[in-house]
């Protein structure tokens, strides 16, 4: 990790006790309209007289020299009445929460390539009931909201308002650590606070691959069986976001290895075939498959716990409080996996009357696991083609035939679709033809 040059340079600059500014590279690594938006901020705060940080991962990817996709705005005072002096000078919408002292921008409708929203916040400090609970927040200084959080390396902050603009602080030794590659949290009861933290950790090791520090690990350990504790719903959104990222069987492997899987429940594990799954996970779900906005990860979910024994898998997304598709495609799985080959060599009307009432969602896993090349193409052109085929003719034109509506509507419309699908009618006078020869047949 020491090889970052830039981290280096601070590192030996802090060590010498130099003040470190990087505005320089604050604004090289922003795109312009976010610097822009940056600098505007830094400066209402500064007319405010209120001290602003960007903190958190921000400043932890700018150190690494990696993109920084979000900052996280920490003023010291009324994080809220700065926002409204934003919205008043440069448009856009607030939403606010009193009780935590925390404002969203909505910046949509602005011009220039701006985030959606941009979070500000009251700097804090915070305390926990008990484990798990949702803290209990009273405001504080900038020191105390560093404090507050999970990792030292998510510790570093940088002072925008005015001449301060690009500031580095470091209170926690974060820079430290992350020119060692290293994850230390700040306090024994971290985990305990908040054991989704747990969760994170591993995502994070994972991601910038560096080590869990001794002491850290140990915390970890003390706190597993809270994660038993916290809602599916939290143990869920950690997950995801681990699935979400680039590599995700590292952080798995990992949770396997540390008892993690096993205390979030204890059906639930990690191993080498489902990373070899979870492998072939696309970037992009095929759109043939009507998944919608979630699909990649509900993908993601189907192809870890479908190598569960049936029950477990369906135990887990109910713990997990997954997505109804989720279960569904795991439980249709396996009668899938064993029908696909034998479909292959059979006619597209057979395919369709198979697959009609098989979710998308499990269909799509299969075309993604399958070595089997005639499945790939059996489900491709069962949903790019042949499920979207239907007769030219309908109800009414029955109807018109004079017969009475009935169950034979559905039997001689589904014979004329069969028709189509398998090449016996080729255009809507050949359609006809065959309509006439069905209603001529008393059935
Ligand atoms: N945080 C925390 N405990 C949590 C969640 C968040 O202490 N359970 C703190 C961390 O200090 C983190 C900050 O809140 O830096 C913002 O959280 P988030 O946006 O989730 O973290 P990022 O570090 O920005 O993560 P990512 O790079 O994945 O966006």
């Amino acid at each position: 990790m020491a090889s970052h040059q830039l981290l280096e340079r601070v590192l030996a600059a802090h060590r010498a006790g130099q003040r470190v500014h990087l505005a320089a590279e604050l604004e090289a690594a922003l795109p312009a309209a976010q610097l822009r938006l940056l600098q505007a901020v830094a400066a209402e705060a500064e007319a405010a007289e209120l001290p602003l940080y960007m903190v958190g991962g921000g400043v932890r990817d700018l150190l690494l020299s990696r993109p920084v996709k979000d900052f996280d705005l920490v003023v010291e005072g009324d994080a809220i009445a700065l926002g409204q002096r934003l919205v008043r000078k440069l448009g856009g919408r607030l939403t606010s929460h009193r009780r935590f002292g925390t404002a969203i921008w909505h910046l949509e409708g602005l011009e220039g390539d701006v985030p959606a929203a941009i979070d500000l916040i009251s700097a804090r400090r915070e305390r926990y009931a008990h484990p798990g609970a949702l803290p209990e927040v009273s405001f504080g200084d900038i020191q105390q909201d560093l404090l507050r959080r999970d990792f030292s390396i998510n510790t570093l902050a940088l002072r925008l308002d005015g001449g301060h603009f690009g500031r580095l602080l470091d209170p926690l030794g974060g820079l430290a650590d992350l020119a060692a590659g290293q994850l230390r949290g700040l306090h024994d009861r971290s985990f305990i606070d908040d054991p989704t933290r747990i969760l994170r950790i591993l995502r994070f090791a994972a991601r910038l691959e560096f080590t869990i520090e001794a002491r850290t690990a140990t915390w970890l350990g003390v706190a597993l069986p809270g994660l038993g504790e916290i809602s599916g719903e939290r143990v869920r959104n950690e997950l995801t976001a681990i699935l979400a990222e680039a590599a995700p069987s590292r952080a798995l492997a990992q949770a396997e290895a540390l008892g993690v899987l096993a205390a979030i429940h204890p059906a639930l594990h990690f191993d080498d075939a489902m990373a070899a799954s979870l492998a072939r996970l696309p970037d992009e779900v095929d759109p043939l498959w009507a998944l919608g906005e979630t699909a990649r990860i509900d993908l993601a979910y189907l192809l870890w716990l479908r190598h569960l024994p049936a029950e477990a898998g369906l135990a887990v997304a109910a713990h997990l409080r997954l997505p109804q598709r989720v279960s569904e495609a795991l439980v249709a799985w396996s009668g899938l996996a064993e029908r696909l080959p034998q479909l292959s060599a059979a006619a597209p009307s057979e395919v369709v009357l198979a697959l009609e009432s098989a979710p998308d969602l499990a269909m799509a896993g299969l075309a993604v696991e399958s070595d089997d090349e005639n499945v790939r193409e059996l489900l491709a052109n069962y949903a790019g083609q042949w499920r979207h085929v239907r007769p030219t003719l309908n109800g009414h034109d029955l109807s018109r035939r004079g017969l009475e509506p009935g169950p034979r509507y559905g039997r001689i419309l589904a014979t004329l679709r069969a028709a189509w699908l398998d090449g016996q009618v080729t255009s809507p006078d050949e359609e006809r033809a065959l309509l006439d020869q069905l209603v001529a047949v008393d059935d």
